[in-house]
C-alpha cells in the first residue's frame, strides 16, 4: 500500500503524473466538469493543528469528484483515548484515504504503520508535500513549464522549504535558499538532493540579496511556524534581514512573481506592498492546492494502488 508522507515517497515520474492529472482536472473544472473519479470514496482528515487551505481544499475536492470527507479534530482522541494499535486500524477500516496534519512527523510515521488505507501528510513539523505539489503547479503555469526556472526562498528553512527543496531537486528546478546560518538546512540534506539531481540545484546562503538575484520566483513563509510560538520574539529578531520587500523583489527578474504558502504575516516575512502587489500570485497558488491534491488523491487511490499494492 502506498502512502505519501514525504515527496521522497514519489518518483519524479509519479510527481509528473500527479501534476498531469491536476492540470487535466483543473481544465475540466473550468469547463464545469466534475468527473466522479472518487465516487463513494470517503476521506478522513485527522488534524491536530488549525488549517484553512489544506482542510477546505481536500474536503472540496472529495465533494467535486463524487466522494465525501470527515473532519476529525481532537475529540476522536488520537494518542489519548486508546493505543495506536487499536485507534489506527479501526479509523482506517472506515475510510478509503486519511490525511493527517500533526505536530510531530514521527507521530504520523508511527500511525501509518497501523494504517489499512493510504495516508497523506497534510503538514508536519518536517514537511508539507501537498503544498510543494501546488507550488510546482503554480510555477509551471506561470513560467510555461519547469525548464530553466529559478526560485529564491528567503527565511526559515522549515517544513514548507523542506518539501520545496525535495520537489525542486526531483523536477530539476533551481532553488536558492537565503537564511541565517542557524535557520539553514544541514548541508548533508542538500548534498543528498543535489547528488540525486546530478547537479548543484539546491543551494543556501546567508545573503538574502544574492539568493534573490535574477530569480523567476521569490518565495517566503512565516518565521514562526505553528508550534514555535515561544520562539517568536527571537525569530523576529534573527530573521529581520530576510524580509521579502520591494528592495528584494527589485533584485529578482523584472517579471518575478511572489509566492507564499499562507497564512502570511504582513510586515514580518513579507512587506504588505509586495504581497498585495500585482507580482503576488498567492491566491492562484492557494487555489492550486485544490487541483494539485486532486491529482494526488486520484493518483494515489487509482493508479498507485493498482500498480504497487502489496
Ligand atoms: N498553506 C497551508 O497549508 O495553509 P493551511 O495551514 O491553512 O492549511
Ligand atoms: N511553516 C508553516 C506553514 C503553514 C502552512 C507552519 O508550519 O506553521
Amino acid at each position: 500500500m502506498r502512502h505519501v508522507l514525504s515527496l521522497f515517497d514519489l518518483s519524479t515520474d509519479e510527481i509528473r503524473r500527479v501534476l498531469e492529472i491536476a492540470v487535466d482536472l483543473k481544465k475540466k473544472l473550468d469547463l464545469g466538469q466534475r468527473p466522479g473519479l472518487l465516487e463513494h470514496q470517503v476521506m478522513g482528515l485527522l488534524f491536530e493543528k488549525p488549517s484553512l487551505r489544506t482542510r477546505v481544499s481536500f474536503e472540496t475536492l472529495m465533494q467535486q469528484l463524487g466522494g465525501s470527507s470527515l473532519f476529525l479534530g481532537d475529540d476522536v482522541g488520537w494518542g489519548k483515548r486508546e493505543p495506536l494499535c487499536d485507534f489506527m486500524p479501526i479509523l482506517t477500516s472506515y475510510v478509503d484515504v486519511l490525511v493527517i496534519r500533526a505536530k510531530s512527523h514521527q507521530k504520523v510515521v508511527d500511525a501509518t504503520k497501523f494504517s489499512q488505507c493510504p495516508v497523506i501528510n497534510g503538514l508536519t513539523d518536517l514537511s508539507h508535500p501537498c503544498q510543494a505539489l501546488a507550488d510546482m503547479l503554480t510555477v509551471q503555469e506561470l513560467a510555461g513549464g519547469l525548464v530553466d526556472v529559478s526560485i529564491a526562498y528567503l527565511g526559515d528553512a522549515n517544513n514548507v522549504t523542506y518539501s520545496l527543496a525535495v520537489i525542486c531537486s526531483k523536477l530539476k528546478v533551481q532553488l536558492r535558499i537565503g537564511s541565517p546560518k542557524m535557520y539553514q538546512f544541514e548541508q548533508s540534506f542538500l548534498d543528498e538532493l543535489n547528488d540525486a539531481a546530478g547537479s548543484e540545484l539546491i543551494t543556501q546562503t546567508t545573503d538574502p540579496r544574492s539568493a534573490a538575484e535574477g530569480a523567476h520566483f521569490v518565495y517566503t513563509d512565516v518565521w514562526t511556524s505553528m508550534g514555535q510560538e515561544a520562539e517568536s520574539k527571537q525569530r523576529l529578531n534573527d530573521l529581520a534581514d530576510y524580509q521579502v520587500n520591494r528592495e528584494i523583489m527589485a533584485l529578482a527578474r523584472e517579471d518575478a512573481k511572489f509566492l507564499h504558502c499562507l497564512p502570511a504575516r504582513r510586515g514580518e516575512e513579507v512587506s504588505a506592498d509586495v504581497i498585495d502587489s500585482p507580482a503576488s500570485v498567492v491566491v492562484q497558488q492557494a487555489n492550486n492546492r485544490l487541483h494539485a491534491q486532486k491529482g494526488l488523491v486520484v493518483w494515489l487511490l487509482t493508479e498507485a494502488q493498482s500498480h504497487f499494492s502489496v
